[in-house]
């Protein structure tokens, strides 16, 4: 009986790289995922980019691009990062889809009509400026327990006082710099409340690991408060059903994105979506996620889940945060490393293995030290798993005819790399990554032991004794297939380069318990490498550079509207420039034109040549208030024949359209006719 598994990890937001603290949980799903497809079980792993919220609105709009095009990138960029760690995504989306707005709709709505959703004017601070309500992470101002300047809205990180934003001194906007004000808004709110009883038995399930469970409890116990789900316009994302300028918060259609993605695979592949998620489903489905943001995955998500409909997750499994070389992940050390700098400089599966000997099912934060990780993987991926098949291979293939023995010299110590197979299984399914992979290693020192005791480098020397490397190879490349086939869901690239050396088709699970015996292997190839310390120093160094980089691009003054809008066009050379004749020019008159609602006759005297222009800035202007004033217009661009006349040219004026028009007009001193250049 294989079991149906759909697997996710959270979704990484689209306003950022990926680094190698976020690998740590989409490598711990991928060893899962691939674990269960391995044993021969149903096991769909989705995600998708978290593609909505403030921090994206403004890096599209500091960039000059607008939100979709800034999520189509990072979403191309994310793809290729996970690709080269090898993460088997059956689906990678994103939640800025229709099937997402679909679902949300759909649960807020049902949620709604079920009473759980409350409206209430609350307080927030507002950037008068930027004319936006600001997240509290985009204030900034003196920390009012120690003073320290150039502190975030709820927290120092000098004196490490928490606060609420308008405790913060002299705050400003991080948008701006404005002075940010107070403002009334009315705000969406889920009534969490209303599903405590149902979040504490969904609490006592074991579903979630203890120390989740404990701190979630004290939640439910001091009271569930609402949640605001909405957020006032100008936001990215979707707009709240029934309104006109309040929109989803990010939090509310993020895990939906689950449902989202996984739509979107059923709809490619004919997969049936009830069957997964339906209230009456018997497929399992488990979230991976970091430790800090359980509180969403165990209260919010689950109430989201039975507000809409659905069954609630098998499982919910935190895991800790990476550390490096034993301190928090630092910009400024170079340690907070990218995914894609780090694949630049080291093999994706050297890290995996790495994380999968310090993994475990409880959310202990995992330490990466760049000298041990150097150590580790030379010493036991190289050292001693290759090993094993570099020793043998080379007899087999010269000596031997790439023909492997018809029995193995050593039967019971093989069967206990085939006995082990159940211990090993239950350390991967449980999450206990670095038992599984002490498991293996000490299979792997049984091996290299057997290979050291019976010394086929000195045995293939003598007449006598040559005809027995055969056997002790077979019995030592046996071994070698064993550990690898348990290695695969960690190694899956060292897994398929051996399978093509193995030359028997693809390793399952259980190809552990019959030996291959009589059977052709092609030429073995090295397999595997081992890290210099020249790789790691080199990895460090792009990195810190990468990291100014960034750095550099995110203190660049946001970009106005306009410009984003309205981008500059590309550059022209001073001759093309000089084309253009503008002439200073009088107004003479100014009147509205019948039929034309947009248009406005003027007449022009650029120094004793008079010209008729029809401009469209009757939205903007009283006719009256033009006439006698200066403006600055085009002289030399070819007349055009209108339904009202002949315009000869243009003036210049500024600004969006209707009544943001500005004209443009000459300092004091300028006379009709006078070039301007
Ligand atoms: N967008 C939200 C998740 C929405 S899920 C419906 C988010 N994104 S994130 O990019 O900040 O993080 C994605 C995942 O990576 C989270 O589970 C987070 O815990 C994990 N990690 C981010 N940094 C990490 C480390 N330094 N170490 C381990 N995991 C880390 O949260
Ligand atoms: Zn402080």
């Amino acid at each position: 009986m294989t079991r149906k598994i759909l697997v996710t990890s959270a979704l990484p937001y689209a306003n950022g790289p990926i680094h190698i603290g976020h690998m740590v949980e989409y490598i711990q799903t991928d060893i899962w995922a691939r674990f269960q497809r391995h044993r021969g079980n149903s096991c769909y792993y989705v995600c998708a980019d978290d593609a909505h919220g403030t921090p994206i609105m403004l890096r599209a709009q500091q960039e000059g691009i607008e939100p979709q095009e800034l999520i189509d990138k990072v979403n191309q960029e994310h793809q290729a990062d996970f690709a080269g760690f090898n993460i088997s995504f059956d689906n990678y989306y994103t939640t800025h889809s229709e099937e997402n707005r679909t679902f949300s709709e759909a649960i807020y709505c049902a949620a709604k009509d079920a009473g759980h959703i409350a409206t209430r004017v609350i307080k927030q601070a507002y950037d008068p400026e930027a004319e936006m309500f600001l997240p509290d992470r985009f204030i900034k101002g003196d920390c009012p327990n120690c003073g320290s300047s150039d502190q975030y809205g709820d927290n120092c990180e000098v004196c490490g006082a928490t606060y609420s934003t308008t405790e913060i001194k002299n705050a400003y906007s991080v948008v701006t710099g404005a002075t940010p004000i107070e403002k009334d808004s009315e705000h969406y709110f889920f009534k969490l409340g209303d599903f405590t009883d149902f979040l504490s038995e969904w609490l006592a399930s074991g579903s979630v690991q203890k120390e989740i469970v404990n701190k979630m409890k004290e939640w439910v116990d001091d009271g569930l408060a609402d949640w605001d789900i909405s957020r006032d316009a100008p936001y990215w994302g979707f707009k709240i059903p029934g309104t006109e300028d309040k929109y989803f918060y990010v939090w509310l259609d993020a895990p939906i994105g689950y449902l989202a993605s996984f739509k979107n695979l059923c709809d490619r592949t004919g997969e049936s979506f009830d069957d997964y998620w339906a209230e009456s489903s018997d497929a399992e489905v488990y979230h991976f996620i970091g430790k800090d943001i359980a509180y969403f995955h165990t209260l919010f998500w689950p109430a989201q889940l039975k507000a809409g409909g659905y069954r609630l997750p098998t499982g919910v499994n935190c895991h800790g945060f990476l550390k490096v070389n034993g301190e928090k992940m630092s910009k400024s050390r170079g340690t907070f490393v990218q995914a894609s700098v780090f694949l630049k400089h080291l093999p994706a599966e050297q890290l995996r293995y790495y994380f999968a000997s310090k993994l475990n099912n409880t959310i202990d934060d995992i330490d990466l030290n760049l000298a041990d990780f150097q150590q580790r993987s030379n010493s036991d991926l190289v050292g001693k798993v290759v090993n094993i098949a570099s020793r043998c291979a080379g007899f087999i293939n010269k000596r031997f005819d790439n023909t492997l023995s018809a029995e193995l010299p050593d039967p019971a110590l093989y069967a206990k790399f085939a006995a082990a197979s159940e211990e090993i299984a239950e350390s991967y399914e449980t999450r206990q990554y670095s038992r599984a992979m002490r498991q293996i290693m000490a299979l792997a020192d049984l091996a290299n032991q057997y290979i050291d005791d019976n010394k086929p480098w000195v045995l293939i020397k003598d007449e006598d004794t040559f005809g027995q490397v055969q056997g002790i190879c077979t019995q030592g490349i046996n071994m070698f297939r064993a550990l690898l086939s348990y290695l695969k869901p960690v190694l899956p690239e060292l897994a398929e380069k051996s399978e093509a050396f193995l030359n028997a088709g693809e390793l399952v699970w259980d190809s552990v318990q019959t030996p291959l015996l009589n059977h052709e292997v092609t030429k073995f190839k090295p397999l595997m490498t081992r890290i210099e310390e020249t790789q790691i120093d080199a990895m460090l160094d792009e990195n810190k550079q990468v990291l100014e980089a960034i750095q550099a691009a995110a203190d660049k003054p946001a970009l106005s509207e306009h410009l984003v809008n309205d981008p500059i066009k590309p550059e022209i050379t001073y001759e093309d420039f000089d084309k253009i004749d503008l002439r200073i020019a009088l107004i003479e008159s100014a009147e509205a034109v019948k039929g034309a609602d947009k248009l406005l006759r003027l007449v022009l005297d650029i120094g004793g040549e008079k010209r008729q222009v029809f401009a469209g800035i009757k939205s903007a202007y009283e006719p009256e208030t033009l006439i006698g004033k200066q403006t600055v217009m085009v002289a030399n661009l070819a007349p055009r024949k209108m339904r009202f006349g002949m315009s000869e040219g243009m003036v210049l004026a500024a600004g969006p359209g209707g009544s943001d028009l500005f004209v443009l007009h000459p300092d004091d001193g300028a006379q009709p006719g006078m070039r301007a250049k």
